[in-house]
């Protein structure tokens, strides 16, 4: 075993948002052809999943790499209630000109996210839009 262990936590929230997946560069035809039901304009949600993962070194006098508690408290802050009950392609600040896919939320919460949580390093984020559909994301 190493002498300063690397360990890797993550904590899960839940949100859930609107989006209609556009592109206005293109036509209403090619956009109804590329993304089908996921295009109508009157909007549809999903209940999203996000774990948010963290690696570092285990502090001696806590034993924790971050609080999860904590690290709850940064994503909730950071991330969540500025996404929670909203319509990402309307309401939210870092997903402004970009069509709202998985993809794409999910590099823009990295952004948000990964100055955050210091000492620690944000090393992945899975965004799972349904059961069965999820990204992942480690930053590069
Ligand atoms: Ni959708």
């Amino acid at each position: 075993m190493a002498d300063s262990p690397q360990i890797t936590v993550t904590r899960r929230l839940l949100f859930n948002a609107a989006h209609r997946v556009h592109n206005p560069a293109l036509s209403d035809e090619e956009n109804q052809r590329l993304f089908g039901k996921c295009n109508n304009p009157n909007w549809h949600g999903h209940n999203y999943t996000l774990d948010v993962s963290v690696r570092g070194t285990v502090d001696p006098r806590t034993g924790y790499v971050i609080d999860l508690s904590v690290l709850k408290r940064i994503v909730q802050d950071r991330v969540v209630e500025r996404v929670d009950h909203r319509n990402f392609n309307l309401d939210v600040d870092f997903m402004k000109g970009v069509i709202p896919t998985s993809e794409n939320i999910v590099v823009g919460m990295w952004r948000e996210l990964a100055p955050a949580v210091q000492p620690g390093t944000l090393v992945k984020l899975v965004l799972w839009e349904t059961s069965n559909n999820y990204v992942e994301y480690t930053g590069e």
